[in-house]
Protein backbone atom coordinates (compact mmCIF):
# COMPACT_ATOMS: atom_id res chain seq x y z
CA UNK A 1 0.00 0.00 0.00
CA UNK A 2 2.64 2.02 1.19
CA UNK A 3 5.52 3.01 -1.57
CA UNK A 4 8.87 1.58 0.49
CA UNK A 5 10.93 4.80 -1.58
CA UNK A 6 8.60 7.57 -1.15
CA UNK A 7 6.38 6.63 1.68
CA UNK A 8 3.09 7.49 -0.68
CA UNK A 9 -0.05 5.49 -0.35
CA UNK A 10 0.17 3.36 -3.77
CA UNK A 11 -3.13 2.34 -5.91
CA UNK A 12 -3.39 -1.32 -5.77
CA UNK A 13 -0.74 -3.25 -8.29
CA UNK A 14 -1.42 -3.71 -12.05
CA UNK A 15 -4.62 -0.92 -11.72
CA UNK A 16 -3.63 3.36 -12.53
CA UNK A 17 -5.72 6.46 -11.99
CA UNK A 18 -7.01 8.08 -14.92
CA UNK A 19 -7.12 11.91 -15.65
CA UNK A 20 -5.23 14.60 -17.77
CA UNK A 21 -4.09 13.75 -20.96
CA UNK A 22 -4.98 10.19 -20.71
CA UNK A 23 -8.37 10.48 -19.97
CA UNK A 24 -8.53 13.13 -22.86
CA UNK A 25 -7.47 10.16 -24.83
CA UNK A 26 -9.82 7.81 -23.26
CA UNK A 27 -12.88 10.28 -23.57
CA UNK A 28 -11.65 10.82 -27.28
CA UNK A 29 -11.54 6.77 -28.00
CA UNK A 30 -15.04 6.11 -26.83
CA UNK A 31 -16.35 9.07 -28.15
CA UNK A 32 -15.24 8.35 -31.64
CA UNK A 33 -15.87 4.58 -31.17
CA UNK A 34 -19.89 5.64 -30.44
CA UNK A 35 -19.47 7.66 -33.68
CA UNK A 36 -17.48 5.23 -35.92
CA UNK A 37 -20.38 2.38 -34.17
CA UNK A 38 -23.54 4.26 -34.77
CA UNK A 39 -22.95 4.80 -38.31
CA UNK A 40 -22.91 1.25 -38.72
CA UNK A 41 -26.01 0.46 -37.02
CA UNK A 42 -24.53 -0.96 -33.54
CA UNK A 43 -25.78 0.91 -30.26
CA UNK A 44 -24.42 0.90 -26.86
CA UNK A 45 -25.02 -1.71 -24.07
CA UNK A 46 -23.02 -1.79 -21.18
CA UNK A 47 -23.22 -4.63 -18.25
CA UNK A 48 -22.39 -5.08 -15.20
CA UNK A 49 -19.03 -4.77 -13.97
CA UNK A 50 -20.25 -7.93 -11.77
CA UNK A 51 -21.12 -10.90 -13.48
CA UNK A 52 -21.58 -14.72 -11.87
CA UNK A 53 -18.62 -16.49 -12.32
CA UNK A 54 -20.23 -19.39 -14.69
CA UNK A 55 -20.44 -16.52 -17.47
CA UNK A 56 -17.19 -17.24 -18.16
CA UNK A 57 -16.21 -20.59 -17.41
CA UNK A 58 -18.86 -22.10 -19.95
CA UNK A 59 -17.59 -19.11 -22.74
CA UNK A 60 -14.10 -18.40 -22.27
CA UNK A 61 -13.30 -21.91 -21.07
CA UNK A 62 -12.52 -23.41 -18.16
CA UNK A 63 -9.24 -23.73 -19.03
CA UNK A 64 -7.85 -20.84 -20.71
CA UNK A 65 -5.57 -18.49 -18.55
CA UNK A 66 -8.12 -16.25 -17.93
CA UNK A 67 -10.51 -18.03 -16.03
CA UNK A 68 -8.16 -20.67 -14.78
CA UNK A 69 -5.76 -18.18 -13.02
CA UNK A 70 -6.60 -14.43 -13.75
CA UNK A 71 -10.68 -14.16 -12.87
CA UNK A 72 -11.25 -11.76 -9.80
CA UNK A 73 -13.96 -14.13 -8.07
CA UNK A 74 -15.16 -13.97 -4.83
CA UNK A 75 -18.43 -15.42 -2.90
CA UNK A 76 -20.75 -12.41 -1.83
CA UNK A 77 -22.72 -12.50 1.05
CA UNK A 78 -25.66 -14.22 -0.34
CA UNK A 79 -23.23 -16.87 -1.05
CA UNK A 80 -23.10 -16.36 -5.23
CA UNK A 81 -20.07 -17.34 -6.87
CA UNK A 82 -19.33 -13.73 -8.46
CA UNK A 83 -16.51 -12.49 -10.51
CA UNK A 84 -14.80 -9.13 -11.71
CA UNK A 85 -15.90 -9.17 -15.93
CA UNK A 86 -12.49 -10.37 -17.09
CA UNK A 87 -13.94 -9.25 -20.77
CA UNK A 88 -17.05 -8.15 -22.57
CA UNK A 89 -18.03 -10.71 -25.32
CA UNK A 90 -19.90 -12.78 -22.79
CA UNK A 91 -21.83 -10.87 -20.49
CA UNK A 92 -22.95 -9.22 -23.72
CA UNK A 93 -24.21 -12.41 -25.05
CA UNK A 94 -25.87 -13.06 -21.32
CA UNK A 95 -27.70 -10.08 -21.71
CA UNK A 96 -28.93 -10.72 -24.69
CA UNK A 97 -30.86 -13.48 -23.34
CA UNK A 98 -31.68 -12.16 -20.41
CA UNK A 99 -33.08 -8.77 -21.73
CA UNK A 100 -35.12 -10.96 -23.96
CA UNK A 101 -33.14 -9.80 -27.03
CA UNK A 102 -32.98 -12.99 -29.20
CA UNK A 103 -35.88 -12.28 -31.17
CA UNK A 104 -34.40 -8.95 -32.55
CA UNK A 105 -31.62 -10.56 -34.62
CA UNK A 106 -29.41 -9.40 -35.97
CA UNK A 107 -28.27 -7.61 -33.22
CA UNK A 108 -25.18 -4.78 -33.43
CA UNK A 109 -23.89 -3.86 -30.10
CA UNK A 110 -20.87 -2.01 -28.40
CA UNK A 111 -19.67 -1.27 -25.06
CA UNK A 112 -16.86 0.61 -23.07
CA UNK A 113 -15.47 -0.15 -19.54
CA UNK A 114 -13.43 -1.63 -17.60
CA UNK A 115 -12.35 -5.24 -17.16
CA UNK A 116 -10.10 -7.07 -14.87
CA UNK A 117 -7.53 -9.96 -14.90
CA UNK A 118 -4.83 -10.39 -12.48
CA UNK A 119 -2.08 -11.23 -14.22
CA UNK A 120 1.61 -10.26 -14.35
CA UNK A 121 1.70 -6.41 -14.75
CA UNK A 122 4.28 -5.55 -17.41
CA UNK A 123 4.24 -3.10 -20.65
CA UNK A 124 0.39 -2.54 -21.81
CA UNK A 125 -0.69 -5.49 -19.46
CA UNK A 126 -2.96 -4.03 -16.02
CA UNK A 127 -5.03 -5.31 -13.89
CA UNK A 128 -7.71 -2.90 -14.32
CA UNK A 129 -7.86 -2.14 -17.77
CA UNK A 130 -10.45 -0.52 -20.23
CA UNK A 131 -11.74 -1.84 -23.51
CA UNK A 132 -14.50 -0.90 -26.23
CA UNK A 133 -16.24 -3.42 -28.38
CA UNK A 134 -18.54 -4.40 -31.32
CA UNK A 135 -20.76 -7.41 -31.42
CA UNK A 136 -22.32 -7.89 -34.79
CA UNK A 137 -24.81 -10.91 -33.81
CA UNK A 138 -27.09 -13.30 -36.14
CA UNK A 139 -25.86 -12.71 -39.67
CA UNK A 140 -22.66 -14.92 -40.31
CA UNK A 141 -20.95 -13.73 -43.55
CA UNK A 142 -17.53 -12.65 -44.16
CA UNK A 143 -18.53 -9.27 -45.37
CA UNK A 144 -19.32 -8.71 -41.51
CA UNK A 145 -16.00 -10.03 -40.64
CA UNK A 146 -14.45 -8.01 -42.79
CA UNK A 147 -16.90 -4.59 -42.84
CA UNK A 148 -15.99 -5.19 -38.30
CA UNK A 149 -11.93 -5.31 -39.19
CA UNK A 150 -12.63 -2.00 -41.28
CA UNK A 151 -14.41 0.03 -38.72
CA UNK A 152 -11.67 -0.61 -36.32
CA UNK A 153 -8.56 0.37 -38.76
CA UNK A 154 -10.75 3.26 -39.65
CA UNK A 155 -11.28 3.83 -36.15
CA UNK A 156 -7.82 3.68 -34.94
CA UNK A 157 -6.60 5.28 -38.16
CA UNK A 158 -8.56 8.77 -37.44
CA UNK A 159 -7.18 8.69 -34.16
CA UNK A 160 -4.09 9.14 -35.62
CA UNK A 161 -2.78 5.76 -34.42
CA UNK A 162 0.11 4.51 -37.19
CA UNK A 163 2.36 1.39 -37.64
CA UNK A 164 -0.90 -0.77 -37.33
CA UNK A 165 -0.82 -4.43 -38.83
CA UNK A 166 -3.46 -6.63 -38.75
CA UNK A 167 -3.05 -10.57 -38.68
CA UNK A 168 -5.75 -12.91 -38.98
CA UNK A 169 -6.56 -16.81 -39.10
CA UNK A 170 -8.87 -19.71 -39.09
CA UNK A 171 -9.61 -21.78 -36.57
CA UNK A 172 -12.21 -23.54 -37.93
CA UNK A 173 -15.56 -25.17 -36.32
CA UNK A 174 -15.66 -27.55 -33.49
CA UNK A 175 -14.96 -30.76 -35.89
CA UNK A 176 -12.15 -29.39 -37.02
CA UNK A 177 -10.17 -28.46 -33.91
CA UNK A 178 -11.12 -32.07 -32.53
CA UNK A 179 -9.17 -33.44 -35.36
CA UNK A 180 -6.35 -30.66 -35.21
CA UNK A 181 -6.72 -31.32 -31.33
CA UNK A 182 -5.73 -35.25 -32.15
CA UNK A 183 -2.89 -34.29 -33.75
CA UNK A 184 -1.65 -31.92 -31.82
CA UNK A 185 -2.07 -35.04 -28.91
CA UNK A 186 -0.24 -37.47 -31.07
CA UNK A 187 2.93 -35.10 -31.80
CA UNK A 188 3.40 -33.94 -28.34
CA UNK A 189 2.77 -37.17 -26.05
CA UNK A 190 5.67 -38.95 -26.80
CA UNK A 191 7.39 -34.94 -25.56
CA UNK A 192 5.33 -34.72 -22.73
CA UNK A 193 8.15 -34.35 -20.30
CA UNK A 194 9.54 -30.96 -22.13
CA UNK A 195 6.37 -29.71 -21.89
CA UNK A 196 5.85 -26.73 -19.58
CA UNK A 197 3.72 -27.77 -16.37
CA UNK A 198 0.81 -26.10 -17.09
CA UNK A 199 0.87 -27.10 -21.05
CA UNK A 200 0.96 -31.12 -19.52
CA UNK A 201 -2.39 -30.11 -18.34
CA UNK A 202 -3.40 -28.85 -21.51
CA UNK A 203 -2.44 -31.77 -23.69
CA UNK A 204 -5.16 -33.63 -22.01
CA UNK A 205 -7.89 -30.98 -21.67
CA UNK A 206 -7.03 -28.37 -24.39
CA UNK A 207 -4.25 -29.20 -26.47
CA UNK A 208 -5.02 -25.95 -28.84
CA UNK A 209 -3.88 -23.56 -25.91
CA UNK A 210 -0.41 -25.13 -26.02
CA UNK A 211 -0.05 -22.82 -29.43
CA UNK A 212 -0.69 -20.01 -27.28
CA UNK A 213 1.35 -20.74 -24.43
CA UNK A 214 4.52 -18.23 -23.77
CA UNK A 215 6.42 -21.00 -22.08
CA UNK A 216 9.86 -21.10 -24.78
CA UNK A 217 10.30 -25.04 -24.39
CA UNK A 218 6.70 -25.59 -25.54
CA UNK A 219 7.25 -22.84 -28.40
CA UNK A 220 10.08 -25.05 -29.89
CA UNK A 221 8.28 -27.90 -29.67
CA UNK A 222 5.01 -26.38 -31.40
CA UNK A 223 7.21 -25.45 -34.45
CA UNK A 224 6.94 -28.91 -35.77
CA UNK A 225 2.99 -28.77 -35.69
CA UNK A 226 0.85 -28.39 -39.02
CA UNK A 227 -0.48 -25.39 -39.16
CA UNK A 228 -4.80 -25.59 -37.99
CA UNK A 229 -5.41 -24.19 -41.83
CA UNK A 230 -4.60 -27.76 -42.90
CA UNK A 231 -7.35 -29.09 -40.97
CA UNK A 232 -10.16 -26.92 -41.98
CA UNK A 233 -12.90 -28.33 -43.97
CA UNK A 234 -13.82 -26.85 -47.26
CA UNK A 235 -16.66 -25.20 -46.34
CA UNK A 236 -14.38 -23.19 -43.32
CA UNK A 237 -11.71 -23.02 -46.13
CA UNK A 238 -14.14 -21.40 -48.15
CA UNK A 239 -15.50 -18.99 -45.65
CA UNK A 240 -12.15 -17.82 -44.69
CA UNK A 241 -11.05 -16.78 -48.32
CA UNK A 242 -13.84 -14.74 -48.64
CA UNK A 243 -13.19 -13.36 -45.91
CA UNK A 244 -9.56 -12.38 -47.18
CA UNK A 245 -10.98 -11.01 -50.57
CA UNK A 246 -13.38 -8.79 -49.07
CA UNK A 247 -10.84 -6.83 -47.27
CA UNK A 248 -8.86 -7.16 -50.56
CA UNK A 249 -11.57 -5.79 -52.38
CA UNK A 250 -11.56 -2.69 -49.43
CA UNK A 251 -7.68 -2.52 -49.51
CA UNK A 252 -7.06 -3.36 -45.89
CA UNK A 253 -3.66 -5.00 -45.74
CA UNK A 254 -3.18 -8.14 -43.69
CA UNK A 255 -1.08 -11.27 -43.05
CA UNK A 256 -2.36 -14.38 -42.41
CA UNK A 257 -0.72 -15.73 -39.18
CA UNK A 258 -2.00 -19.91 -38.86
CA UNK A 259 -0.32 -19.33 -34.85
CA UNK A 260 -3.28 -17.08 -34.24
CA UNK A 261 -5.69 -19.33 -32.06
CA UNK A 262 -6.29 -16.65 -29.00
CA UNK A 263 -6.41 -17.14 -25.79
CA UNK A 264 -10.38 -17.17 -25.51
CA UNK A 265 -12.56 -21.05 -26.31
CA UNK A 266 -15.38 -19.41 -27.57
CA UNK A 267 -13.71 -18.39 -31.25
CA UNK A 268 -14.70 -20.49 -34.41
CA UNK A 269 -13.81 -20.07 -38.02
CA UNK A 270 -11.99 -16.13 -38.28
CA UNK A 271 -9.50 -14.71 -35.35
CA UNK A 272 -7.68 -11.52 -36.01
CA UNK A 273 -5.35 -8.82 -34.11
CA UNK A 274 -4.75 -5.47 -34.77
CA UNK A 275 -0.86 -4.44 -33.53
CA UNK A 276 0.92 -1.55 -32.72
CA UNK A 277 4.93 -2.26 -31.98
CA UNK A 278 4.24 -5.96 -31.64
CA UNK A 279 1.79 -5.14 -28.99
CA UNK A 280 -2.20 -6.39 -29.36
CA UNK A 281 -4.13 -3.24 -29.55
CA UNK A 282 -7.52 -5.17 -30.23
CA UNK A 283 -8.72 -8.70 -30.79
CA UNK A 284 -11.14 -10.47 -31.95
CA UNK A 285 -12.89 -13.12 -34.06
CA UNK A 286 -16.05 -15.05 -34.96
CA UNK A 287 -18.22 -17.48 -32.78
CA UNK A 288 -20.78 -19.75 -33.38
CA UNK A 289 -22.08 -21.29 -30.45
CA UNK A 290 -21.80 -18.85 -27.60
CA UNK A 291 -24.91 -17.27 -27.90
CA UNK A 292 -26.85 -20.83 -27.51
CA UNK A 293 -24.52 -21.71 -24.60
CA UNK A 294 -26.65 -19.30 -22.63
CA UNK A 295 -29.58 -20.63 -24.13
CA UNK A 296 -30.07 -18.14 -26.92
CA UNK A 297 -30.74 -19.07 -30.71
CA UNK A 298 -28.33 -20.64 -32.47
CA UNK A 299 -26.92 -17.98 -34.28
CA UNK A 300 -23.48 -16.71 -34.87
CA UNK A 301 -21.47 -13.67 -34.35
CA UNK A 302 -18.24 -11.65 -34.71
CA UNK A 303 -17.01 -9.14 -32.50
CA UNK A 304 -13.69 -7.55 -31.21
CA UNK A 305 -12.46 -5.42 -28.33
CA UNK A 306 -9.50 -2.70 -28.35
CA UNK A 307 -7.47 -2.36 -25.25
CA UNK A 308 -8.13 1.12 -24.81
CA UNK A 309 -4.32 1.90 -22.33
CA UNK A 310 -2.57 0.14 -24.92
CA UNK A 311 -3.14 2.99 -26.92
CA UNK A 312 -2.61 5.80 -23.90
CA UNK A 313 0.32 7.98 -25.84
CA UNK A 314 -0.69 6.84 -29.90
CA UNK A 315 -3.91 8.94 -30.09
CA UNK A 316 -3.18 12.43 -30.87
CA UNK A 317 -6.21 14.88 -29.39
CA UNK A 318 -6.50 18.32 -31.36
CA UNK A 319 -5.89 21.01 -29.41
CA UNK A 320 -9.73 22.32 -27.96
CA UNK A 321 -10.96 24.53 -31.34
CA UNK A 322 -12.82 25.88 -27.63
CA UNK A 323 -11.96 29.42 -26.99
CA UNK A 324 -11.25 30.09 -23.51
CA UNK A 325 -12.85 33.12 -21.51
CA UNK A 326 -11.90 34.38 -18.64
CA UNK A 327 -13.93 36.81 -16.72
CA UNK A 328 -12.43 39.02 -13.82
CA UNK A 329 -14.04 41.31 -11.82
CA UNK A 330 -11.93 44.39 -11.40
CA UNK A 331 -12.90 45.13 -7.30
CA UNK A 332 -14.77 42.79 -4.96
CA UNK A 333 -17.87 45.14 -5.62
CA UNK A 334 -18.23 43.57 -8.79
CA UNK A 335 -18.58 40.02 -7.87
CA UNK A 336 -21.94 39.39 -8.13
CA UNK A 337 -22.44 41.14 -11.25
CA UNK A 338 -19.40 39.53 -13.22
CA UNK A 339 -20.54 36.06 -11.72
CA UNK A 340 -24.11 37.08 -13.61
CA UNK A 341 -22.43 37.58 -16.99
CA UNK A 342 -19.73 34.13 -16.60
CA UNK A 343 -22.81 32.08 -15.85
CA UNK A 344 -24.73 33.83 -18.95
CA UNK A 345 -21.55 32.37 -21.40
CA UNK A 346 -22.17 29.21 -23.16
CA UNK A 347 -20.64 27.08 -25.41
CA UNK A 348 -17.04 27.93 -24.50
CA UNK A 349 -14.48 26.92 -21.78
CA UNK A 350 -14.85 29.37 -19.22
CA UNK A 351 -12.65 30.55 -15.78
CA UNK A 352 -13.88 33.24 -13.22
CA UNK A 353 -11.13 34.69 -11.64
CA UNK A 354 -11.84 36.92 -8.78
CA UNK A 355 -9.07 36.19 -6.21
CA UNK A 356 -6.19 38.68 -5.88
CA UNK A 357 -5.61 42.48 -7.27
CA UNK A 358 -5.91 43.03 -10.94
CA UNK A 359 -2.23 41.80 -11.67
CA UNK A 360 -2.61 38.72 -9.95
CA UNK A 361 -5.67 37.94 -12.08
CA UNK A 362 -4.27 39.10 -15.01
CA UNK A 363 -0.97 36.66 -14.38
CA UNK A 364 -3.64 33.71 -13.43
CA UNK A 365 -5.57 34.73 -16.93
CA UNK A 366 -2.21 34.62 -18.67
CA UNK A 367 -1.36 31.28 -17.12
CA UNK A 368 -4.77 29.38 -18.28
CA UNK A 369 -3.74 30.99 -22.07
CA UNK A 370 -6.89 32.73 -22.36
CA UNK A 371 -8.21 33.72 -25.28
CA UNK A 372 -10.55 36.56 -24.39
CA UNK A 373 -10.26 38.61 -20.70
CA UNK A 374 -14.64 39.86 -20.10
CA UNK A 375 -12.92 42.82 -17.52
CA UNK A 376 -15.77 44.25 -15.23
CA UNK A 377 -15.02 47.15 -13.58
CA UNK A 378 -17.74 50.02 -11.90
CA UNK A 379 -18.16 51.82 -15.47
CA UNK A 380 -19.25 48.43 -16.61
CA UNK A 381 -21.63 47.59 -13.95
CA UNK A 382 -22.98 51.03 -14.16
CA UNK A 383 -23.66 51.18 -17.99
CA UNK A 384 -24.63 47.61 -18.12
CA UNK A 385 -21.76 47.05 -20.50
CA UNK A 386 -18.80 44.79 -20.66
CA UNK A 387 -15.19 45.09 -21.63
CA UNK A 388 -13.53 42.78 -23.53
CA UNK A 389 -9.78 42.21 -23.93
CA UNK A 390 -8.48 40.19 -26.77
CA UNK A 391 -5.71 38.37 -24.94
CA UNK A 392 -3.87 37.75 -28.22
CA UNK A 393 -3.54 40.90 -29.46
CA UNK A 394 -4.43 42.83 -26.15
CA UNK A 395 -7.58 45.23 -28.57
CA UNK A 396 -10.10 46.17 -26.42
CA UNK A 397 -14.19 46.74 -27.20
CA UNK A 398 -16.98 47.40 -24.93
CA UNK A 399 -20.22 45.74 -25.79
CA UNK A 400 -23.46 44.30 -24.67
CA UNK A 401 -23.91 40.61 -23.48
CA UNK A 402 -25.06 39.46 -27.61
CA UNK A 403 -21.94 41.57 -28.38
CA UNK A 404 -19.85 39.33 -26.28
CA UNK A 405 -21.08 35.92 -27.99
CA UNK A 406 -20.63 37.59 -31.20
CA UNK A 407 -16.78 38.12 -30.52
CA UNK A 408 -16.56 34.22 -28.56
CA UNK A 409 -18.13 32.84 -32.15
CA UNK A 410 -15.69 34.82 -34.47
CA UNK A 411 -12.76 34.72 -32.63
P1 LIG B 1 -8.71 -10.06 -25.71
O1 LIG B 1 -7.74 -10.30 -26.82
O2 LIG B 1 -8.55 -10.86 -24.49
O3 LIG B 1 -10.15 -10.28 -26.34
O4 LIG B 1 -8.68 -8.54 -25.33
C1 LIG B 1 -8.88 -7.54 -26.31
C2 LIG B 1 -7.84 -6.44 -26.12
O5 LIG B 1 -7.87 -5.96 -24.77
C3 LIG B 1 -6.40 -6.88 -26.33
O6 LIG B 1 -6.06 -6.88 -27.69
C4 LIG B 1 -5.64 -5.82 -25.55
O7 LIG B 1 -5.50 -4.66 -26.34
C5 LIG B 1 -6.57 -5.51 -24.39
N1 LIG B 1 -6.13 -6.21 -23.18
C6 LIG B 1 -6.30 -7.52 -22.88
N2 LIG B 1 -5.75 -7.80 -21.68
C7 LIG B 1 -5.24 -6.63 -21.21
C8 LIG B 1 -4.55 -6.25 -20.01
N3 LIG B 1 -4.31 -7.12 -19.04
N4 LIG B 1 -4.16 -4.95 -19.88
C9 LIG B 1 -4.44 -4.05 -20.85
N5 LIG B 1 -5.08 -4.35 -21.99
C10 LIG B 1 -5.48 -5.62 -22.18
C11 LIG B 1 -11.31 -10.14 -25.64
O8 LIG B 1 -11.38 -9.65 -24.54
C12 LIG B 1 -12.53 -10.53 -26.46
N6 LIG B 1 -13.71 -10.34 -25.61
C13 LIG B 1 -12.61 -9.70 -27.73
C14 LIG B 1 -13.80 -10.06 -28.55
C15 LIG B 1 -14.95 -9.38 -28.67
N7 LIG B 1 -13.91 -11.15 -29.29
C16 LIG B 1 -15.11 -11.16 -29.87
N8 LIG B 1 -15.77 -10.09 -29.47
Amino acid sequence: MLSKKTNKIQPVRGMKDLYGHEYKQYKMLVDCAVLAGESHGFSVMNTPIIEHRDVFVKSVGETSDIVSKEIYEFTDKGGDLLCLRPEGTAAVMRAIVSEGLTQSMPLKLMYYGEMFRYDRPQRGRYRQFRQFGFEHIGDKSPYNDATLISIVMNLLESLGVSGLSLCINSIGGQESRARYASEIRKILEPKISFLSHDSRIRLDKNPLRILDSKDKCDQDLCASIPPITDYLSDQEREYFANVCSCLDTININYSIDTSLVRGLDYYTDTTFEIKVDNLAVCGGGRYDNLLSEFGGPSVSGVGCAIGIERLFGLISVPETLRKIVVVIPVSDHDIMYAYNVFHSITGTRKEFIHIGDMKKKMQKANKLCADIAVIIGETERQSSTLCVKNMKDGSQEIVDSIGLMNIIDRS
